[in-house]
């Protein structure tokens, strides 16, 4: 995703190819009068009125009401406004860069910010809440939102999904506090939980909502119910219901919507997650003709598709303002671009088989630039859509489209603003109003009603201009490199476990405060395993990875992307002096990355090994739980239990020089280094860590908990990489993948704010490592951003 000079240059110079192309294939068309885009159309947007784009500023810290019709949102009973809206989620943004991100997104001419509230992340233990410290503070950043002038859409959930941890929910639910609990439904323990955290988040907001001045001018409860409403029968739609009127009966005067709840009170707006949604408003409107048309998320680098071992989704950036644009001509009233910015996932915030990285391609990059590929192009349409936004919304008519062909449909909005959608595959010229126009293949273009001048054109990349210009460092000068065995220290350490005669499900053990249960027993060879140097271990699975160790020597390890039963046959050649008859421990070190966080009765998922009461695990034909065996369980390595990565603790323990170490597994790795500084100026450098050399495991700087990495390789298998990339025709997350057959996540953003200012100072880049590491390969990329080509041209590297 970096961007380096190099490319830009070629970006630039690729671009022109384009235009000479077209240029010279318009020279055979007869129709030369408005076959291009109107180059001086970028005088039309820049609108810099202020109060026009950002309605919210007409009205901030007065009270003002919200109503909606079919055509539009409503102010206080008399302003239409139009809703171009981005997702951010300020968990998986540092607080430090809350304020940057929120420039980056306003400065392509959206009025709103779409964000959920993360219960987890708040009511760490039952009524334990924490909404002041950091990035918790949501209330600080409702204020930023604010004093940009942005109306804030609040999806209060609770349960929320967004490839966050368990959707978002308490793992505490699953504590036998909550036995009998049933998840979204009408089971009476649920909807106390709930309603409770919906009371406290409403309370907390009052001042921020449209009733007293406030931005948030929008909630949402629950999230895509629809989906799963009839796996939970009669009671799915009690639920619902129950939802609606709770909600309402906390804040009447609030709007609500629900997303994909067609079902739903005509009060409450139902409303479209889709790749496109101008299908989706007839229908809406045959249901619920009073209703806006609402699309909560189109989504763009597809966060909820990016897996660890298949290639990165990516959206053209021609399909997805295709699908804005014909939103907008068929009278949508607002839309919600999902991510704007994907962030990353810090600490424990992605959900099972997620990246740290949320989306790789949305229109702002997680290094808070802007995305080369296609930023320009999205910014040139918002801010199209905002100069026409008086006539789009005038007397709030819906315009029905004049139906040319099977493919071409016209939406005239008076003399104002007209666009002409093109749903087929070929390019197609069309004569309107005495000009002919070239209508590229699957593209909406959007035509100025005065001068008949298109103003843009979905499919036309030719105004993406890279916005910034930047320049990539890689910093190596690591002071020291040390380890530490985590082996080493099973053997030293006191630590907590529990002893029984079952293995016990991981999460009822760790809580899900670490990703490692450790399951131990005491098993002895006989004379045939001995001399066959081999035993074969059957095992079933219901997490990401497992390692199997002997008396501290590695055996094998698998990955596991879904609940299976596996054989492995254990190569014992490399224990020391084998013998029958005497005890060994067997330790399965069993790793879940993040819990699912969709699907139906989540309070029934199960992580860890053999946990179901049917399962067996076998070594050559002995059962191994027996039901007798005795097992122990250690939740969390024995360094995250006593907060080595912290550098009060770290000093505790005497690090051994990396030059002892011999490709062993499992060690904590000691890294350091002094603040660079030869790089322009501070304010401008994005850091990231490259994990070059290393496997998989946890990270750590200056006491701060980054995240887990694992630079495993995306296959080309599961969603195979296209070698062209077509924009046309309906996407799916199928096509257009990229970075197949390379590691899908090498780069882990970390904020600025994590080193340390003071020069004579180290910082400490502590990680944990579960495999065989050459962390001499580590280094960190930094990206520096600046406008001024001089400056950036005398950067010595
Ligand atoms: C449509 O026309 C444009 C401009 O001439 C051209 O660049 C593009 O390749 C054409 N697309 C198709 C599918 O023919
Ligand atoms: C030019 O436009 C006319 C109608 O205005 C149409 O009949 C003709 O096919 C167009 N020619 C091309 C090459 O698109
Ligand atoms: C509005 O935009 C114009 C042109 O980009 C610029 O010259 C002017 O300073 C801007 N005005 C304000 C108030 O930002
Ligand atoms: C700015 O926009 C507002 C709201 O649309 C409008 O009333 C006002 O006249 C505009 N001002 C200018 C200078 O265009
Ligand atoms: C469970 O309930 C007991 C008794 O009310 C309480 O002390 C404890 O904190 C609760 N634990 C959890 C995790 O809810
Ligand atoms: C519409 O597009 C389809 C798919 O490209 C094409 O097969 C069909 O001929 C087009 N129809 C018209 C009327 O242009
Ligand atoms: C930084 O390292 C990466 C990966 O090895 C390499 O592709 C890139 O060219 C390097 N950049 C610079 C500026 O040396
Ligand atoms: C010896 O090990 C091999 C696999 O390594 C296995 O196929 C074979 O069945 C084993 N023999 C005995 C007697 O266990
Ligand atoms: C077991 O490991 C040893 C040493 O690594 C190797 O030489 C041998 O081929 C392995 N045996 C099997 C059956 O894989
Ligand atoms: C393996 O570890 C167990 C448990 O710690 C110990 O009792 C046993 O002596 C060890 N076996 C060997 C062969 O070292
Ligand atoms: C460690 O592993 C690397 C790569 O797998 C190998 O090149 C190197 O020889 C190994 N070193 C030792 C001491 O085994
Ligand atoms: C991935 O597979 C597809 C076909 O399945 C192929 O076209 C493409 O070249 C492959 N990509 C890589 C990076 O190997």
């Amino acid at each position: 995703m970096l961007v380096s000079l190099k490319s830009l240059i070629f970006f630039v110079i690729l671009i022109k190819c384009i235009l000479s192309i077209e240029i010279s294939k318009l020279k055979l068309t007869e129709n030369k009068s408005k076959l291009k885009i109107d180059l001086n159309y970028k005088t039309l947007i820049n609108n810099n009125n202020s109060s026009a784009y950002l309605p919210y500023l007409n009205y901030r810290d007065k009270p003002y009401t919200v109503s909606w019709d079919k055509r539009s949102l409503i102010i206080n009973s008399v302003d239409r406004i139009l809703i171009q809206s981005g997702s951010l989620h300020y968990p998986r943004i540092h607080y430090s860069e809350w304020l940057n991100v929120i420039k980056l997104a306003k400065s392509t001419g959206i009025n709103t910010i779409d964000c959920y509230v993360f219960w987890a992340y708040h009511e760490l233990l039952p009524n334990i809440y924490d909404f002041e410290s950091e990035n918790r503070n949501i209330l600080k950043w409702f204020d930023l939102l604010k004093s940009e002038g942005l109306f804030v859409l609040l999806r209060i959930g609770p349960y929320v999904d967004a490839e966050y941890n368990y959707g978002g929910l308490p793992i505490w639910l699953r504590h036998s506090n909550f036995t009998g609990i049933i998840y979204r439904t009408l089971n009476p323990q649920w909807l106390v939980q709930m309603q409770k955290f919906v009371e406290i988040i409403l309370k907390l907001i009052n001042p921020y909502l449209a009733e007293n001045g406030g931005n948030i001018f929008m909630l949402q409860i629950e999230n895509e119910y629809g989906n799963v409403e009839s796996t939970y029968g009669n009671l799915g739609y009690e639920y619902m219901l129950w939802s609606t009127i709770m909600a309402q009966s906390i804040c009447n005067k609030c709007m609500w919507i629900m997303c994909k709840q067609v079902d739903a009170p005509d009060t409450i707006v139902n409303s479209c997650n889709d790749y496109y949604c101008h299908k989706f408003l007839p229908n809406h409107w045959k249901k619920f003709p009073n209703q806006v048309g609402i699309w909560t998320e189109n989504w763009i680098g597809s966060p909820g598709w990016t897996g660890w071992n298949n290639g990165k989704p990516h959206r053209p950036i021609q399909d997805f303002t295709y699908a804005i644009t014909a939103f907008i001509a068929a009278s949508g009233g607002m839309y919600n671009t999902y991510m704007l910015y994907g962030g990353t996932n810090y600490e424990r915030m992605q959900s099972q088989g997620h990246t740290v990285t949320y989306s790789f391609d949305p229109p702002i990059l997680e290094i808070q630039i802007p995305n080369p590929k296609h930023f320009t192009h999205y910014k040139n349409l918002v801010q199209t859509i905002n100069y026409y936004v008086p006539a789009l919304l005038a007397n709030g008519n819906i315009i029905d489209p004049i139906i040319i062909n099977l493919n071409i449909s016209i939406y005239e909005y008076g003399n104002s603003v007209t666009f002409i959608l093109n749903s087929g595959m070929e390019n197609q010229s069309i004569s309107y109003k005495n000009n002919d126009y070239l209508i590229w293949a699957w593209s909406a273009l959007i035509i100025d009603g005065q001068t008949l001048n298109i103003v843009f054109n979905s499919a036309d990349l030719s105004d993406n201009i890279p916005p910034v210009i930047t320049k990539q460092f890689n910093f190596t000068e690591f002071e020291s490199i040390q380890f530490y065995p985590e082996t080493k220290l099973m053997e030293i350490k006191n630590y907590d476990f529990i002893i029984s005669t079952q293995l016990l499900e991981q999460i009822s053990v760790t809580d899900d405060k670490s990703d490692y249960l450790i399951y131990s027993t005491i098993i002895t060879f006989t004379k045939a395993q001995v001399e066959n140097q081999s035993v074969l271990l059957t095992i079933p699975l219901y997490n990401e990875a497992f390692y199997v160790y002997l008396n501290g020597t590695f055996l094998d390890s698998k990955f596991s992307f879904q609940d299976r039963q596996y054989e492995l046959n254990l190569n014992l050649t490399n224990i020391k002096n084998l013998q029958s008859n005497v005890s060994y421990e067997l330790q399965f070190i069993s790793l879940t990355m993040g819990l699912p966080p969709y699907g139906t009765f989540l309070e029934q998922s199960l992580r860890g090994i053999a946990v179901k009461p049917t399962d067996k695990i076998f070594l050559d034909n002995t059962l191994l739980n027996d039901g007798n065996r005795l097992w122990i369980h250690s939740a969390g390595l024995v360094g995250e239990i006593n907060h080595f990565y912290n550098s009060s603790k770290s000093d505790e323990l005497k690090w051994l020089n990396y030059s002892e170490y011999s490709n062993s597994t499992l060690n904590w790795f000691k890294l350091t280094f002094r603040t660079p500084t030869n790089i322009i100026t501070d304010s401008d450098n994005l850091y990231q860590l490259n994990m070059m050399g290393m496997t998989r495991g946890w990270l750590y700087l200056n006491d701060h908990i980054l995240s887990r990495y694992w630079t495993i390789v995306a296959d080309n298998k599961t969603n195979p990489c296209d070698e062209i990339c077509d924009y046309r025709g309906s996407y799916t997350p199928a096509k257009c993948r990229f970075d197949c057959l390379k590691p899908q996540q090498i780069l882990y953003h970390f904020p600025k704010e994590w080193l340390t200012q003071d020069r004579n100072q180290l910082n400490q880049l502590i990680l944990f490592e579960e495999g065989i590491a050459d962390p001499t390969k580590i280094f960190i990329s930094i990206t520096a951003v600046n406008n001024n080509e001089n400056i950036m041209k005398d950067i010595v590297e």
